[in-house]
Protein backbone atom coordinates (compact mmCIF):
# COMPACT_ATOMS: atom_id res chain seq x y z
CA UNK A 1 0.00 0.00 0.00
CA UNK A 2 1.03 3.68 -0.35
CA UNK A 3 -0.60 6.60 0.91
CA UNK A 4 -1.05 10.01 -1.62
CA UNK A 5 2.05 11.69 -0.23
CA UNK A 6 3.92 9.24 -1.78
CA UNK A 7 2.43 9.94 -5.27
CA UNK A 8 5.01 11.68 -8.02
CA UNK A 9 7.79 10.77 -5.41
CA UNK A 10 8.47 7.51 -6.91
CA UNK A 11 8.00 5.76 -3.87
CA UNK A 12 4.85 4.17 -4.44
CA UNK A 13 4.29 0.57 -6.13
CA UNK A 14 6.43 0.24 -9.42
CA UNK A 15 3.66 -0.32 -11.80
CA UNK A 16 3.63 -3.66 -14.40
CA UNK A 17 4.99 -1.66 -17.43
CA UNK A 18 5.23 -4.87 -19.15
CA UNK A 19 2.54 -4.78 -21.84
CA UNK A 20 1.80 -7.38 -25.09
CA UNK A 21 4.19 -7.75 -27.87
CA UNK A 22 3.65 -9.34 -31.12
CA UNK A 23 6.26 -9.97 -33.07
CA UNK A 24 5.91 -10.29 -37.51
CA UNK A 25 8.70 -12.22 -39.39
CA UNK A 26 8.63 -11.29 -42.94
CA UNK A 27 7.47 -7.47 -43.95
CA UNK A 28 5.57 -8.45 -47.53
CA UNK A 29 1.99 -7.94 -48.43
CA UNK A 30 0.98 -10.56 -45.78
CA UNK A 31 3.51 -9.81 -43.13
CA UNK A 32 2.78 -5.77 -43.43
CA UNK A 33 -0.05 -6.73 -43.62
CA UNK A 34 -0.90 -8.33 -40.33
CA UNK A 35 0.77 -5.87 -38.54
CA UNK A 36 -1.37 -3.07 -39.78
CA UNK A 37 -4.88 -5.06 -39.12
CA UNK A 38 -3.47 -6.14 -35.21
CA UNK A 39 -2.85 -2.22 -34.50
CA UNK A 40 -6.04 -1.41 -36.45
CA UNK A 41 -7.71 -3.73 -33.73
CA UNK A 42 -5.38 -2.66 -30.91
CA UNK A 43 -4.14 -6.69 -30.60
CA UNK A 44 -1.02 -5.99 -29.35
CA UNK A 45 0.91 -2.78 -27.42
CA UNK A 46 3.93 -3.39 -29.15
CA UNK A 47 4.37 -4.47 -32.84
CA UNK A 48 7.78 -5.35 -34.16
CA UNK A 49 8.17 -6.47 -37.34
CA UNK A 50 11.70 -8.49 -38.69
CA UNK A 51 12.63 -8.66 -42.37
CA UNK A 52 15.87 -9.08 -43.96
CA UNK A 53 15.55 -6.04 -46.11
CA UNK A 54 16.43 -3.34 -44.01
CA UNK A 55 15.18 -0.95 -46.08
CA UNK A 56 11.81 -2.44 -46.75
CA UNK A 57 11.30 -3.27 -42.73
CA UNK A 58 12.19 -0.03 -41.51
CA UNK A 59 9.73 1.93 -44.26
CA UNK A 60 7.01 -0.47 -43.60
CA UNK A 61 7.72 0.39 -40.02
CA UNK A 62 7.37 4.14 -39.89
CA UNK A 63 4.61 4.31 -42.69
CA UNK A 64 2.47 2.09 -39.84
CA UNK A 65 4.17 4.59 -36.25
CA UNK A 66 2.85 7.74 -38.57
CA UNK A 67 -0.85 6.10 -38.25
CA UNK A 68 -0.79 5.56 -34.93
CA UNK A 69 -2.52 8.86 -33.68
CA UNK A 70 -5.74 6.80 -35.38
CA UNK A 71 -5.30 3.60 -33.96
CA UNK A 72 -5.26 2.20 -30.39
CA UNK A 73 -2.02 3.56 -28.74
CA UNK A 74 0.68 1.10 -29.53
CA UNK A 75 4.64 1.41 -30.68
CA UNK A 76 5.28 0.15 -33.64
CA UNK A 77 9.51 -1.25 -34.42
CA UNK A 78 11.24 -2.56 -37.25
CA UNK A 79 14.43 -4.35 -37.85
CA UNK A 80 16.08 -6.39 -39.95
CA UNK A 81 17.68 -7.70 -36.84
CA UNK A 82 16.29 -11.20 -35.41
CA UNK A 83 16.46 -9.38 -31.62
CA UNK A 84 13.45 -6.58 -32.67
CA UNK A 85 11.04 -10.03 -31.49
CA UNK A 86 13.02 -10.43 -28.24
CA UNK A 87 10.43 -11.27 -25.46
CA UNK A 88 7.64 -11.57 -28.18
CA UNK A 89 4.62 -12.89 -26.74
CA UNK A 90 2.90 -13.64 -30.01
CA UNK A 91 5.77 -14.30 -33.14
CA UNK A 92 3.62 -14.54 -36.78
CA UNK A 93 5.91 -16.05 -39.34
CA UNK A 94 4.77 -14.85 -43.25
CA UNK A 95 8.54 -14.86 -44.69
CA UNK A 96 8.56 -17.45 -47.39
CA UNK A 97 7.84 -17.87 -51.38
CA UNK A 98 4.87 -16.15 -52.68
CA UNK A 99 2.58 -18.38 -54.58
CA UNK A 100 2.65 -17.90 -58.54
CA UNK A 101 -0.52 -17.71 -60.85
CA UNK A 102 -1.16 -21.42 -60.93
CA UNK A 103 0.98 -22.56 -58.63
CA UNK A 104 -0.36 -24.61 -55.71
CA UNK A 105 0.79 -23.69 -52.24
CA UNK A 106 2.59 -27.72 -51.67
CA UNK A 107 4.55 -26.22 -54.84
CA UNK A 108 5.73 -24.07 -52.57
CA UNK A 109 7.13 -26.65 -49.47
CA UNK A 110 11.04 -26.30 -50.75
CA UNK A 111 11.19 -22.93 -50.53
CA UNK A 112 10.02 -22.55 -47.30
CA UNK A 113 11.05 -25.17 -45.43
CA UNK A 114 14.50 -24.77 -46.07
CA UNK A 115 13.93 -20.91 -45.20
CA UNK A 116 11.87 -22.35 -41.77
CA UNK A 117 15.05 -24.38 -40.84
CA UNK A 118 16.97 -21.22 -40.68
CA UNK A 119 14.54 -18.63 -39.29
CA UNK A 120 12.87 -20.60 -36.48
CA UNK A 121 15.70 -21.65 -34.25
CA UNK A 122 17.11 -18.52 -33.38
CA UNK A 123 12.91 -16.95 -33.67
CA UNK A 124 12.40 -19.42 -30.36
CA UNK A 125 15.83 -18.28 -29.18
CA UNK A 126 14.49 -14.84 -29.26
CA UNK A 127 11.25 -15.17 -28.01
CA UNK A 128 10.93 -19.21 -26.27
CA UNK A 129 7.68 -18.18 -24.40
CA UNK A 130 5.68 -17.16 -27.30
CA UNK A 131 3.00 -18.51 -29.24
CA UNK A 132 4.21 -19.43 -32.69
CA UNK A 133 1.50 -18.94 -35.74
CA UNK A 134 2.87 -19.85 -38.75
CA UNK A 135 1.02 -18.33 -42.10
CA UNK A 136 3.77 -19.02 -44.41
CA UNK A 137 2.53 -21.84 -47.20
CA UNK A 138 2.27 -24.77 -47.60
CA UNK A 139 1.37 -23.68 -43.83
CA UNK A 140 0.06 -27.22 -42.76
CA UNK A 141 3.26 -28.63 -43.92
CA UNK A 142 5.42 -25.34 -41.98
CA UNK A 143 3.63 -26.01 -39.32
CA UNK A 144 4.44 -29.54 -38.65
CA UNK A 145 8.00 -29.11 -39.80
CA UNK A 146 8.28 -26.10 -37.33
CA UNK A 147 6.96 -28.29 -34.71
CA UNK A 148 9.78 -30.76 -35.06
CA UNK A 149 12.58 -28.24 -35.70
CA UNK A 150 11.85 -25.96 -32.69
CA UNK A 151 10.54 -28.86 -29.87
CA UNK A 152 8.33 -26.84 -28.97
CA UNK A 153 4.53 -28.35 -27.62
CA UNK A 154 1.84 -28.66 -29.75
CA UNK A 155 0.13 -25.62 -28.31
CA UNK A 156 2.75 -23.41 -27.92
CA UNK A 157 3.11 -23.56 -32.57
CA UNK A 158 0.35 -24.18 -34.51
CA UNK A 159 -0.59 -22.69 -38.30
CA UNK A 160 -3.17 -19.87 -39.24
CA UNK A 161 -4.80 -23.61 -41.04
CA UNK A 162 -8.50 -23.14 -42.39
CA UNK A 163 -9.23 -19.53 -40.32
CA UNK A 164 -9.20 -18.11 -43.60
CA UNK A 165 -11.16 -19.99 -46.05
CA UNK A 166 -13.86 -20.70 -42.83
CA UNK A 167 -13.88 -16.95 -43.64
CA UNK A 168 -14.99 -16.86 -47.67
CA UNK A 169 -16.99 -20.22 -47.21
CA UNK A 170 -19.32 -18.63 -44.69
CA UNK A 171 -18.85 -15.45 -47.17
CA UNK A 172 -20.06 -17.21 -49.99
CA UNK A 173 -23.13 -18.83 -48.01
CA UNK A 174 -24.21 -15.59 -46.08
CA UNK A 175 -24.44 -14.23 -49.67
CA UNK A 176 -26.26 -17.24 -50.74
CA UNK A 177 -29.13 -17.02 -48.20
CA UNK A 178 -29.35 -13.63 -47.66
CA UNK A 179 -28.45 -13.84 -43.92
CA UNK A 180 -25.53 -11.69 -42.08
CA UNK A 181 -22.02 -13.64 -41.86
CA UNK A 182 -21.69 -13.47 -38.92
CA UNK A 183 -24.85 -15.76 -38.31
CA UNK A 184 -23.18 -18.11 -40.17
CA UNK A 185 -21.12 -20.66 -39.03
CA UNK A 186 -19.33 -22.75 -40.65
CA UNK A 187 -16.11 -24.44 -40.91
CA UNK A 188 -13.44 -25.75 -43.71
CA UNK A 189 -11.10 -28.82 -42.32
CA UNK A 190 -8.11 -30.16 -43.19
CA UNK A 191 -5.51 -28.53 -45.67
CA UNK A 192 -5.27 -25.22 -46.15
CA UNK A 193 -5.18 -26.25 -49.66
CA UNK A 194 -6.94 -28.47 -52.50
CA UNK A 195 -7.68 -30.94 -50.24
CA UNK A 196 -9.61 -28.90 -47.46
CA UNK A 197 -12.87 -29.59 -47.71
CA UNK A 198 -16.71 -28.18 -45.78
CA UNK A 199 -17.67 -29.46 -42.52
CA UNK A 200 -21.51 -29.49 -43.71
CA UNK A 201 -22.89 -31.94 -40.94
CA UNK A 202 -21.94 -28.98 -37.87
CA UNK A 203 -22.53 -26.03 -40.24
CA UNK A 204 -25.74 -24.03 -39.11
CA UNK A 205 -27.30 -20.16 -40.07
CA UNK A 206 -28.83 -18.88 -36.57
CA UNK A 207 -29.21 -21.88 -35.29
CA UNK A 208 -30.99 -23.54 -38.27
CA UNK A 209 -28.82 -26.84 -39.29
CA UNK A 210 -27.48 -25.72 -43.19
CA UNK A 211 -28.31 -28.85 -44.47
CA UNK A 212 -32.60 -28.38 -43.32
CA UNK A 213 -32.03 -24.86 -45.04
CA UNK A 214 -34.81 -23.34 -47.26
CA UNK A 215 -34.75 -21.09 -49.73
CA UNK A 216 -36.62 -17.84 -49.06
CA UNK A 217 -38.20 -15.75 -51.47
CA UNK A 218 -35.34 -13.82 -52.35
CA UNK A 219 -32.16 -16.27 -51.31
CA UNK A 220 -31.68 -19.47 -52.61
CA UNK A 221 -32.31 -23.39 -50.40
CA UNK A 222 -28.71 -24.68 -49.74
CA UNK A 223 -28.95 -28.07 -52.03
CA UNK A 224 -26.19 -30.49 -52.65
CA UNK A 225 -25.19 -28.65 -55.99
CA UNK A 226 -24.99 -25.35 -54.20
CA UNK A 227 -23.08 -26.66 -51.97
CA UNK A 228 -20.84 -28.30 -53.84
CA UNK A 229 -20.02 -25.22 -56.05
CA UNK A 230 -19.53 -22.94 -52.52
CA UNK A 231 -16.67 -25.81 -51.58
CA UNK A 232 -15.11 -25.06 -55.45
CA UNK A 233 -15.47 -21.46 -55.08
CA UNK A 234 -13.58 -21.80 -51.76
CA UNK A 235 -10.81 -23.96 -53.13
CA UNK A 236 -10.36 -21.45 -55.82
CA UNK A 237 -10.67 -18.23 -54.18
CA UNK A 238 -7.03 -17.66 -53.66
CA UNK A 239 -5.64 -18.77 -57.25
CA UNK A 240 -8.46 -16.21 -58.73
CA UNK A 241 -7.19 -13.26 -56.33
CA UNK A 242 -3.62 -14.21 -57.32
CA UNK A 243 -4.26 -13.97 -60.78
CA UNK A 244 -5.65 -10.55 -60.09
CA UNK A 245 -3.64 -8.73 -58.08
CA UNK A 246 -0.51 -11.31 -57.43
CA UNK A 247 -1.37 -11.98 -54.07
CA UNK A 248 -3.83 -12.80 -51.41
CA UNK A 249 -3.48 -10.35 -48.17
CA UNK A 250 -6.34 -8.54 -46.36
CA UNK A 251 -8.19 -11.40 -45.45
CA UNK A 252 -5.99 -13.61 -44.31
CA UNK A 253 -4.36 -10.78 -41.99
CA UNK A 254 -7.77 -10.38 -40.46
CA UNK A 255 -8.05 -13.78 -40.11
CA UNK A 256 -4.46 -13.72 -38.41
CA UNK A 257 -5.11 -10.96 -36.53
CA UNK A 258 -8.21 -12.78 -35.30
CA UNK A 259 -5.97 -15.51 -33.87
CA UNK A 260 -3.16 -12.84 -32.68
CA UNK A 261 -5.82 -11.73 -30.54
CA UNK A 262 -7.78 -14.91 -29.16
CA UNK A 263 -4.08 -15.51 -28.17
CA UNK A 264 -3.59 -12.19 -26.35
CA UNK A 265 -7.06 -11.76 -24.63
CA UNK A 266 -7.14 -15.38 -23.83
CA UNK A 267 -10.74 -15.60 -25.39
CA UNK A 268 -10.53 -19.24 -25.57
CA UNK A 269 -12.10 -18.73 -29.21
CA UNK A 270 -12.77 -21.82 -31.78
CA UNK A 271 -10.90 -21.14 -34.63
CA UNK A 272 -9.90 -24.27 -37.40
CA UNK A 273 -6.04 -23.57 -36.33
CA UNK A 274 -3.72 -26.12 -38.30
CA UNK A 275 -2.41 -28.02 -35.20
CA UNK A 276 -1.20 -31.93 -34.52
CA UNK A 277 -3.71 -34.23 -34.65
CA UNK A 278 -3.08 -36.94 -32.19
CA UNK A 279 -5.83 -39.75 -32.60
CA UNK A 280 -8.68 -37.06 -33.58
CA UNK A 281 -10.90 -39.54 -35.71
CA UNK A 282 -7.86 -42.12 -36.17
CA UNK A 283 -5.77 -39.78 -37.64
CA UNK A 284 -2.20 -38.62 -35.87
CA UNK A 285 1.28 -37.19 -36.75
CA UNK A 286 0.52 -34.90 -39.10
CA UNK A 287 -0.43 -31.18 -39.30
CA UNK A 288 -4.68 -29.96 -39.96
CA UNK A 289 -7.07 -27.73 -39.30
CA UNK A 290 -10.41 -28.54 -37.39
CA UNK A 291 -12.16 -26.75 -34.89
CA UNK A 292 -9.88 -25.76 -32.11
CA UNK A 293 -10.14 -23.64 -28.78
CA UNK A 294 -7.42 -20.94 -28.99
CA UNK A 295 -6.56 -18.92 -25.59
CA UNK A 296 -3.36 -17.40 -24.20
CA UNK A 297 -1.59 -20.88 -24.38
CA UNK A 298 -2.09 -21.36 -27.77
CA UNK A 299 -4.03 -24.05 -29.52
CA UNK A 300 -5.91 -25.93 -26.61
CA UNK A 301 -8.36 -28.66 -26.85
CA UNK A 302 -9.75 -30.16 -30.51
CA UNK A 303 -12.81 -29.73 -30.88
CA UNK A 304 -14.82 -33.78 -32.05
CA UNK A 305 -16.90 -31.82 -34.13
CA UNK A 306 -19.98 -34.35 -35.50
CA UNK A 307 -18.45 -35.44 -38.79
CA UNK A 308 -20.14 -37.52 -41.63
CA UNK A 309 -18.46 -41.11 -42.86
CA UNK A 310 -17.11 -38.67 -46.42
CA UNK A 311 -15.77 -36.03 -44.11
CA UNK A 312 -13.77 -38.50 -42.39
CA UNK A 313 -12.88 -39.81 -45.47
CA UNK A 314 -12.15 -36.25 -46.88
CA UNK A 315 -10.13 -35.49 -43.37
CA UNK A 316 -7.54 -38.97 -43.93
CA UNK A 317 -7.11 -37.94 -47.51
CA UNK A 318 -6.02 -34.33 -46.44
CA UNK A 319 -3.80 -36.00 -43.80
CA UNK A 320 -2.25 -38.47 -46.34
CA UNK A 321 -1.61 -35.80 -48.95
CA UNK A 322 0.18 -33.82 -46.38
CA UNK A 323 2.44 -36.78 -45.13
CA UNK A 324 3.46 -37.73 -48.25
CA UNK A 325 4.98 -33.65 -48.56
CA UNK A 326 6.48 -33.75 -45.75
CA UNK A 327 8.20 -37.29 -46.08
CA UNK A 328 9.93 -36.24 -49.04
CA UNK A 329 11.94 -33.32 -46.84
CA UNK A 330 12.48 -35.56 -44.53
CA UNK A 331 9.66 -34.78 -41.48
C1 LIG B 1 -4.72 -17.67 -49.26
C2 LIG B 1 -3.25 -17.78 -48.90
C3 LIG B 1 -2.94 -17.07 -47.63
O1 LIG B 1 -5.43 -18.67 -49.19
O2 LIG B 1 -2.86 -19.17 -48.83
O3 LIG B 1 -5.13 -16.52 -49.54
Amino acid sequence: TYDSDDVGTGNGPVPDRRTTKLAVVGAGAVGATVAYAALLRGAARTVALYDISKEKVEAEALDLGHGIQFMPMAEVIGSDDIAVCADADVVVVTAGAKQKPGQTRLDLAEATISLTRKILPPLVEQAPNAIFIMVTNPVDIVTYAALKLSGLPRSQLFGSGTVLDSSRLRYLIARRTGVAVQNVHAYMAGEHGDSEFPLWDSASIGGVPLTQWRGTRDAGPMTPAVREAIARDVIESAYQIIKGKGATNYAVSLAVSRIIEAVLKDERRVLPVSSLLDDYYGISDVCLSVPTVVGRTGADRLLEVPMSADEVANLRRSAEALKAVARRFGF
